[in-house]
């Protein structure tokens, strides 16, 4: 499998909950390294921005007021097969359909409210991570 990196957010929900910690040790036990990592207030435009493949859904503006509705800590993951070692320990998006075990099935009340976000694919992630860091950011270890 090859190395690569993935954009995680950790979302207001969780971090009002004061989960960080355990969600990036479920990273960090999966064998996923912490590259890069910012607590941040997302503005209303950053939010839009990055959501923006959405912004037909009916749910555009619902996620986007969440995503500001308090700090968000984002990260930057590192490790082999990341993309999708990230998916599986994030879970499915509606926390209801979540497998045991997994963090939206722990720490999400929601689909609106569903703890963190993990990029799709490769390519998104790639994309994903220079929207919120500048390449001298993210530092492997
Ligand atoms: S989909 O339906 O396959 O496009 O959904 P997905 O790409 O997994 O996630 C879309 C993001 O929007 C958030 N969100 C919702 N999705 C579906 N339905 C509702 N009602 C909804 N509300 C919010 C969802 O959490 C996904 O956010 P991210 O941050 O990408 O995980």
């Amino acid at each position: 499998m090859a190395l690569e990196r993935t954009l995680s957010i950790i979302k207001p929900d969780a971090v009002k909950k004061n989960v960080i910690g355990e969600i990036l040790s479920r990273f960090e036990k999966a064998g996923l390294k912490i590259v890069a990592a910012k607590m941040k207030q997302l503005t209303k435009e950053e939010a839009e921005g990055f959501y923006a493949v959405h912004k037909e859904r009916g749910f555009f503006n619902d996620l986007v007021a969440f995503m500001i509705s308090g700090p968000v800590m984002i990260q930057a993951l590192e490790g082999e097969g990341a993309v999708l070692k990230n998916r599986d320990l994030m879970g499915a998006t509606n926390p209801k359909e979540a497998a045991p075990g997994t963090i939206r099935a722990d720490f999400a009340d929601s689909i609106d409210a569903n703890a963190v976000h993990g990029s799709d694919s490769l390519e998104n992630a790639a994309n994903e991570i220079k929207y919120f860091f500048n390449d001298s950011d993210v530092v492997s270890h």
